[in-house]
């Protein structure tokens, strides 16, 4: 049974949380295992037409037989974690979810801080969330770890002897990224990135497999990236030609205008080799094509759309074995089996 890491390819809000839970309704993974930065990343999913956003549970919770795991390396803000709990009620997240801990914890006043600090609010242009003091406490060794939190008790494993059995028992793990690889740490557009590193090989660790145990690394890209915050964008649109085509959007978690630009072959040539990528996932094809929309079989895509996505596996040289062609969950195309 293969285990697979899904990691953004370009300044995150790629759609990583619409691909992850296609694949954990469709290949029912026994764990969906959380690696990446904290609470500073919302991931969406639309099922039936509603709109359920998580900060820092797995996306994958719409899967209701899987255990949900947040490994070490995340960070956890409790008061999201149990407003989380209560909002996914339906799915049975109480009963199945685990944290790692060792995760260590964002306090008020880290949140406090990543806003009013000028330099990490005025000139980063962060999420607010606290992740970057959080972080950088847990560097000076003098953050809390979940362990030290009486509420999250109940919730406490050891995440990466859960993953590491499970895959022993040839048993299916999903480890989802967040953030994007232009957000990196040590790869992105420094000073303007986030506060670690979002490859596979630092998700990986973040849950507490080795990179051996990796079987797919899946990059997920949009046709048209964005990004929110400051920094570089090399391939930027105007706001007046995002709004001619219709692709103006806002953040999840903090609800900023997202600065939208056209795809960057070189930077997702670039992303895919860090990665290690197997896989590609193209989303918001929709986006580039109107008349992709809701699209489920190859062959049935319009010309253009088709072209696009050749274009891709040409330039960036890997194939795109998943292609988002809406929202739901159900506008997708898989092509895993043909390559
Ligand atoms: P990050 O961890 O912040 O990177 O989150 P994310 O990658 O899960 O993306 P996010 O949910 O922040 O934003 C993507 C938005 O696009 C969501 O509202 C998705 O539901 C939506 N979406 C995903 N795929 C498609 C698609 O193929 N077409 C359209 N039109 N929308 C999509
Ligand atoms: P921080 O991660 O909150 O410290 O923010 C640092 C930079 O990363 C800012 O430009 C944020 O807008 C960006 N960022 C962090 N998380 C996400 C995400 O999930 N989606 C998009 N941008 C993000
Ligand atoms: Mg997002």
């Amino acid at each position: 049974m293969p285990s697979y890491i899904v990691v953004g390819g370009q300044w995150g809000d790629e759609g990583k949380g619409a691909v992850i839970a296609y694949l954990a309704l469709k290949d029912k993974p026994d764990i969906i295992a959380r690696g990446g930065v904290g609470t500073n990343a919302g991931h969406s999913v639309f099922i039936n037409g509603r709109k359920y956003a998580v900060r820092q549970l797995p996306t994958g919770f719409i899967q209701t037989k899987a255990r949900l795991l947040v490994g070490a390396g995340v960070l956890v803000d409790p008061g999201v974690f149990f407003h989380e709990l209560k909002a996914l009620e339906d799915f049975n997240v109480g009963e199945r979810v685990g944290i790692d801990y060792r995760c260590a914890i964002i306090e008020e006043r880290h949140k406090q801080l990543d806003r009013s600090n000028d330099h990490l609010h005025g000139k980063i242009g962060t999420t607010g969330s606290g992740c970057g003091p959080a972080n950088a406490d847990r560097v000076m060794r003098r953050a809390k770890l979940a362990k030290d939190i009486a509420e999250l008790e109940p919730y406490l494993t050891d995440v990466a002897e859960e993953i590491n059995n499970a895959l022993e028992d040839d048993k299916l793990v999903l480890v989802e990224g967040t953030q994007g690889f232009g957000l990196s740490l040590y790869y992105g557009t420094y000073p303007y990135v986030t506060s670690k590193d979002t490859t596979a090989s630092a998700i990986a660790s973040d849950v507490g497999i080795g990179p051996t145990r990796a079987d797919d690394v899946i990059v997920v890209f949009r046709s048209f990236p964005t990004r929110v915050g400051a920094g570089p964008f090399p391939t930027e649109m105007s706001q007046e030609e995002a709004e001619r085509l219709g692709v103006v959007e806002y953040g999840t978690v903090t609800g900023r205008r997202r600065r939208v630009g056209w795809f960057d072959f070189e930077f997702a040539r670039y992303s895919v080799r860090i990665n290690g990528a197997t896989m590609i996932a193209l989303t918001m094809l929709d986006k580039y094509d109107k008349e992709a929309f809701g699209i489920t079989d190859y062959d049935r895509l319009p010309r253009k759309a088709k072209e696009f996505v050749e274009e891709i596996e040409e330039r960036v040289g890997v194939p795109v074995a998943l292609i988002k062609t809406g929202p739901e969950i159900k506008h997708i195309i898989d092509r895993r089996d043909t390559i």
